[in-house]
């Protein structure tokens, strides 16, 4: 129960710095905030009486993993389309995955519609929002820290938040090198996170330290000479501010190969797939993706990398998926072979196709369009096909598509190629 304790002497042993330094933690990051923080960001709710839970859970979702300047825009949109948590629950999927395209990390999209509808739920059943940590946890999407954040900031009750932020901020003052993706770092973090929180006020010294830590605290260049906490941070009197936090060197990531298919009629609408729910871009339009099959061999290739506009070493001996194929992909790929529209192996030299490079969270995706024209006859037996696995298909021209459809952004890489 470290929260009781939080203005106590007895627990300070457990932790690297003096009592005083501890207590004098949140006052300190309490005036550089009121000074020097951000106070206009548009889901703030420290300046009102009557905080708003739904802006505070919809901005927290957004801004995991995303910076503010990319959220900004997208948060406006939401708010426009979905001003209260019922509207975004009523919205069919495909409006709220429009709404999300290009933001990235889609599950949180659909972690965001699914919430919206247990949310509503709740405040059927109790007339207002979940009061509790745990009720907010219990939410599709929210982790303790968001739970925490939500408590805080959305309802202006205690609430603790640990994420990334926090994490940076903390390892560098207490000088805590353990791994922060092991569990036993993960919580003497949180333990020295809930010593810091003010039992008044979580709500502003959680908004206050989100802003050092993206502002001041920043990954690669603190501005330490500005940092209310500099004068007892660990790491700086050591000068090893950017050795912190330690974590664990991530594996290099695979490659996967696929064709992008643009399949075409006589006029300009090509063949456009709405993505399986469970996988990747679940929910989200995609074109027709075929995974060329496993490479073997060691030929270094270079490619351009349109993101990066600079050439970029690809080893085709990197570990490389099987091909893997959904249900709508499995069934065009046999009618092309079928209609002799493709060889039956896609195995073949790649990289020298100028593929687009796509990098997710798991692997990079090296995506080569081709198109394919088809004649009237083709497209309706094609349809056919389609529509009697019941897939969830649309012709349209690559604007309409852009306009009318959620498109992950490596699609719209693809159409601006
Ligand atoms: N990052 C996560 N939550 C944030 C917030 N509320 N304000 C600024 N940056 C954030």
């Amino acid at each position: 129960m470290t929260q009781l304790t939080a203005n106590s002497e007895s627990s300070d042993t457990t932790f690297n710095h003096t009592t005083s330094s501890l207590n004098s933690f949140a006052p300190r990051l309490l005036d550089w905030f009121a000074e020097n923080g951000r106070h206009d960001l548009p889901w703030q709710q420290h300046q009102t009486d009557t905080p708003n839970p739904y802006i505070v859970w919809l901005s927290e979702v957004m801004l995991q993993q995303t910076q503010v300047t990319t959220v900004l825009p997208y948060f406006a949109r939401f708010m426009d389309t979905f001003p209260t948590v019922q509207d975004l629950a009523a919205a069919e999927w495909d409006v709220v995955a429009e709404h999300w395209a290009g933001l990235g990390y889609y599950a949180r999209a659909r972690n965001l519609h699914k919430g919206a509808k247990q949310l509503v739920e709740v405040i059927d059943e109790t007339g207002d929002f979940p009061q509790t940590l745990a009720g907010w946890e219990a939410i599709s999407g929210v982790g303790p820290s968001t739970a925490g954040a939500i408590m805080a900031m959305g309802l202006h009750r205690y609430g603790v938040i640990c994420d990334g932020n926090v994490k940076r901020v903390l390892t560098r003052w207490a000088a805590i090198d353990g791994d922060i993706t092991k569990s036993a770092t993960t919580k003497e973090l949180w333990a020295l996170a809930e010593r810091l929180t003010p039992i008044e006020n979580s709500g502003l010294f959680a908004q206050a330290m989100m802003d050092m830590g993206a502002t001041l605290c920043t990954r690669s260049k603190p501005a330490c000479l500005l940092c209310p906490l500099k004068d007892d941070c660990l790491a700086h009197a050591e000068g090893r501010e950017t050795d912190y936090p330690v974590k664990a060197k991530k594996q290099p990531k695979p490659s996967k190969f696929s064709d992008a298919l643009l399949i075409e009629g006589a006029s300009d609408d090509i063949l456009w797939l709405q993505r399986p729910d469970n996988g990747i871009w679940g929910g989200l339009w995609s074109l027709p993706l075929q995974f060329i099959e496993k490479i073997t061999g060691k030929a270094t290739v270079i490619v351009q990398d349109t993101s990066l506009d600079k050439p970029l070493d690809v080893r085709s001996d990197e570990k490389v998926y099987e091909a893997e194929f959904t249900t709508a992909e499995q069934i065009i790929n046999e009618w092309l072979i079928e209609n002799k529209l493709v060889a039956a192996s896609t195995s073949r030299t790649l990289l020298d196709d100028d593929p687009i490079k796509h990098s997710l969270t798991h692997f990079h995706w090296y995506l080569t369009p081709r198109k394919l024209t088809i004649d009237a006859k083709q497209i309706n037996v094609l349809s056919e096909k389609l529509a009697a696995a019941d897939i969830v298909f649309k012709w349209l021209s690559e604007q309409k598509a852009q306009d009318s459809l959620g498109l992950p952004r490596a699609m719209i890489k693809i159409i601006e190629h």
